[in-house]
């Protein structure tokens, strides 16, 4: 780390506190001009860090940049942290992990970016991914050679929905539910969607690295989002809605900031990664699911067809019954559910 880094990192450690110069400067065992240069530094790239005579530096509560140090300070598991990489604008998270992958990039590796220009969705369609307001990042797992045979792809997708369910209720205490395969709804409307991409050994077919994308729309004001996806999308935080009732009620942070959210995201993966031996947070998905027992229309470029959604088998499948009574099983595709079936079932 740089030497800005490291006093962006105790910036961030006391966030929205008062840190002197020369406190900064023992800590990190550099002089008080570097600890100076490193400030000026970091206002150049954006940071808002105040300074008050004799008292020293200060990064704001509010402040919310995307940062390597700022996901660092609220990582708990810290043998993840060692590759997160924090860009302000890319083309897809999930293409820059592919390429970093390629060259080598090791297991757990993490790129999250401010933005993306072309966001990716699954079934070919893109992923809505504006700057400042939502969380688009990638993690590249590699499995190790025996994990390449056992793990179904789908279910780390359904692993990682359920990860993904628990930081955000952990850090915001909203309730979130999963349609199936893995899109995220909070109330009724779909506020994080997950791209899982394997990359396949030619000569041995087997799925060497898994990206694992995750998008998030985290404080869009929702009159922001394009009319044609505002039906479905929604967002987790409604920053001008939020940041009102925040001082109606006199509280300084009802948002909890992107680099927290995005550590508690990480920890929560690493954690469940054990669990995909057995399957055990498949009873935490299919209770987390608002699709189970309703009725849903399986989706095929084809074809619409009606069925009722059943359960989920142990390989994180949805088995549906058809009008005719029979059975089946879907590994992989798209499944819709009408509106008003959505909302029945939050507390
Ligand atoms: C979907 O809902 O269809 C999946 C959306 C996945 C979006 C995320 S954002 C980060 C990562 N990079 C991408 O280009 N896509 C995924």
């Amino acid at each position: 780390m740089t030497t800005k880094e490291h006093v962006l990192k105790l910036l961030e450690e006391y966030k929205g506190q008062t840190i002197s110069g020369s406190k900064i400067a023992k800590e990190l065992q550099i002089s008080r001009a570097a600890v100076w240069k490193a400030i000026e530094d970091l206002r150049q790239n954006g940071y808002n860090i105040q300074a008050s005579t004799n008292k020293g530096y200060s990064l704001p509560s509010e402040s919310d940049l995307l940062s390597t140090q700022g996901i660092l300070s609220h990582l708990k598991n810290k043998d993840l942290g060692k590759d997160i990489l924090t860009y302000k604008s890319l083309e897809s998270t999930n293409q820059t992990i592919k390429k970093l992958a390629a060259d080598g990039a090791c297991h757990n590796t993490v790129v999250v970016s401010e933005m993306q220009t072309n966001g990716r969705g699954r079934l070919g369609r893109s992923f809505y991914s504006p700057k400042g307001s939502g969380i688009y990042m990638s993690i590249l797992l590699k499995p190790s050679k025996t994990e390449q045979t056992t793990y179904p792809s789908i279910l780390i997708t359904t692993a990682a929905s359920v990860a993904v369910c628990r930081a955000i209720e952990e850090m915001t205490g909203k309730q979130i539910k999963i349609k199936w395969v893995n899109d995220l709804y909070y109330k009724n409307k779909k506020i994080c969607g997950i791209l899982t991409e394997g990359i396949t050994n030619f000569e041995t077919s087997a799925i060497e690295s898994i990206i694992l994308g995750i998008g998030i729309n985290f404080s869009f004001p929702t009159e922001e989002f394009p009319t044609e996806l505002s039906e479905i999308f929604g967002s987790l935080f409604n920053r001008k809605e939020d940041l009102l009732n925040c001082e109606k009620s006199k509280q300084t942070q009802i948002i909890p900031s992107k680099n927290a959210l995005i550590a508690s995201i990480l920890d929560h993966l690493f954690e469940i990664q054990p669990q995909l031996n057995d399957g055990s947070f498949l009873k935490e998905y299919k209770q987390r699911s608002c699709v189970l027992g309703k009725r849903i229309t399986v989706l095929s470029p084809s074809e619409a067809i009606p069925a009722l959604a059943i359960d989920i088998n142990e390989t994180g499948g949805l088995i549906v019954q058809l009008s005719d009574g029979s059975k089946k099983t879907l590994q992989s595709g798209e499944i819709s559910i009408r509106p008003e079936d959505l909302t029945t079932g939050w507390e």
